[in-house]
């Protein structure tokens, strides 16, 4: 059954670097930017010579349709990495960005949810997949569907941070604490690393008076968590799924993708400042 999709054998490091990052980017809410935000901060984290990789946890495929991976490549996915069909290697598909690979949603996505509900560790299968992992990746990022369900609870697991994508609307903030709590009883039953990595506000509109008061609202009770870089709404962006293109592939300079970029500078300096951090707080306690 398992097929292989691709060798990425130019990321071949023997294996898994440490340093590998692992980002969900999750929101129960529908249609709030996860899977764009995934493709084009994926995207851009490549264009800088990160290694990546992009699982689409979503039965709907739209990180896979995004990435333009043909229907005919999805045969071997999420669901066949999941069920020890396949393993993350064979299944990794080289996509038209280059250092950048991604694990389709296979058809039979769909219908993991209820088959997990009475599998074995059933929390754990892809956090276990990815640990037999030779690729070396710098960025693994999931594209999690809109629901705090078994396959995103695999993605949390697996997960060194989780990024929440929040769009600048009436309603914006309903449900974000109990995805707060969801993250607090992951790291305490599951993964002691897990962090919230941050929100994004995504779909912003200056001239809406609405979208300054939500953004204002998180940043009051988020602060720091909140990153810097809007992403305003931008008719660009969603025009490039239909091309099977990100948005930064599809015209670079529309302010989507400006703003896109920018996203991915502002997450690696925060990342580089956390590091710094830590190794401040190791030095002093050994000190
Ligand atoms: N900044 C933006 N400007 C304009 N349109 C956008 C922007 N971001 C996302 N969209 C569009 O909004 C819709 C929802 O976006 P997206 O699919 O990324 O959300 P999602 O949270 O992944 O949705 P789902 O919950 O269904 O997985 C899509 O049609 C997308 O093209
Ligand atoms: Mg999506």
């Amino acid at each position: 059954m398992s097929q292989d999709n691709a060798s990425p054998a130019a990321f071949d490091g023997g294996s898994a670097s440490s340093g590998t990052r692992y980002i969900s980017v999750s929101n129960q809410k529908g249609g709030v930017g996860k899977t764009t935000t995934t493709v084009n901060l994926a995207t851009a984290l490549a264009a800088v010579g990160k290694r990546v990789l992009v699982i689409d946890l979503d039965p709907q495929g739209n990180a896979s349709t995004g990435f333009g991976i043909d229907r005919a490549d999805r045969a071997n996915g999420t669901y066949e990495v999941l069920f020890e069909e396949s393993t993350v290697d064979s299944a990794a598909v080289e996509s038209k960005v280059p250092n950048l690979y991604v694990i389709p949603s296979s058809i039979h996505l769909s219908g993991a949810e209820i088959e997990l509900v009475g599998a074995k560790n059933r929390e754990n299968r892809l956090k276990n997949a990815l640990a037999e992992s030779k690729l070396n990746f710098d960025y693994v990022m999931f594209d999690c569907p809109p629901a705090l369900n078994l396959l995103t609870l695999n993605a949390f697991v697996a997960s060194t941070s989780v990024l929440v994508p929040l769009q600048c609307e009436f309603y914006a903030l309903e449900g974000l604490s109990h995805l707060v709590k969801t993250i607090e009883r992951v790291k305490t039953s599951f993964n002691p690393e897990l962090e919230l990595q941050g929100i994004v506000l995504t779909m912003y509109d200056k001239r809406n008076n609405l979208s300054n008061q939500v953004a204002d609202d998180v940043r009051g009770f988020f602060g720091d968590k909140v990153f810097e870089t809007v992403i305003p709404r931008n008719v660009r962006i969603s025009e490039a799924p239909s091309f099977g293109l990100p948005a930064i592939v599809y015209d670079m300079h529309c302010i989507g993708s400006q703003a896109y970029i920018h996203l991915a500078k502002e997450l690696l300096k925060r990342e580089a400042k956390m590091k710094e951090d830590r190794a401040a707080a190791a030095a002093s306690a050994v000190a």
